[in-house]
């Protein structure tokens, strides 16, 4: 990757409640080189401007999509993202739409379920890996590179007992290098 212009796409549909997500886009929105947008705040009503979507596609190199992880997927606003913005043409079939070819594709989440639960037998049964497959997927159809995740787990709203939830300053070192990790991006 040379001097990877970075756009982080955040998808959280209450961020003012959130504790994981807040403090991990607070860590990266005002690096020099990264754009970031809060799309649930661009798109209350859901009705998504496609070409504006697009050209921010094409105007960066690495897309970040940072969201809870809801329903082992993602918030319904990323989907209907997918479904509008990937359009036949522009993102696919390979050959014909390959506009995003060669683009890195980064998935950032958090999620309630601690770690262990992610495993086979374990409370989810499935790793992450397995879970984030329809992501892998779509990206290697649009000819992007897919990077490995950032996981931050147990992630719960304060004031839930009984569950392993993390402190806000672990969520903060998450947060830290997270920052750092897309620092090296933008500097290499
Ligand atoms: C609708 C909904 C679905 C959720 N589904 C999952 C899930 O499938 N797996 C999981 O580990 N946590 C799940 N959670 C918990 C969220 O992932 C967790 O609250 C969130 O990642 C915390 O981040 P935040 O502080 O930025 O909101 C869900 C929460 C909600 C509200």
């Amino acid at each position: 990757m040379s001097k990877p212009r970075i756009l982080v796409n955040l998808f959280h549909p209450n961020i003012d409640n959130s504790r994981g997500n807040k403090f991990l886009s607070e860590g990266v929105l005002d690096l020099p080189g990264v754009t970031f947008r809060n799309l649930y705040q661009e798109y209350p009503d859901f009705k998504i401007n496609v070409k504006y979507e697009q050209q921010l596609l094409l105007d960066h190199d690495l897309i970040v999509f940072q969201h809870p992880f809801y329903w082992y997927s993602c918030p319904s606003l990323l989907k209907e993202w997918e479904d509008r913005v990937l359009e036949q043409g522009f993102a696919y079939p390979p050959g014909v739409g390959d506009k995003l070819n060669g683009k890195h594709w980064l998935t950032v989440i958090t999620t309630g379920g601690p770690e262990v639960a992610y495993r086979s037998g374990g409370f989810n049964n499935y790793t992450i890996s397995e879970l984030l497959r329809p992501f892998q997927q779509t990206a290697n159809l649009c000819g992007m590179k897919w990077l490995p995740p950032i996981v931050v787990h147990s992630v719960l709203p304060k004031g839930i007992e009984g569950f392993k939830n993390i402190s806000d300053d672990e969520i903060k070192k998450h947060a830290k290098d997270y920052r750092e990790f897309l620092k090296e991006c933008v500097m290499q």
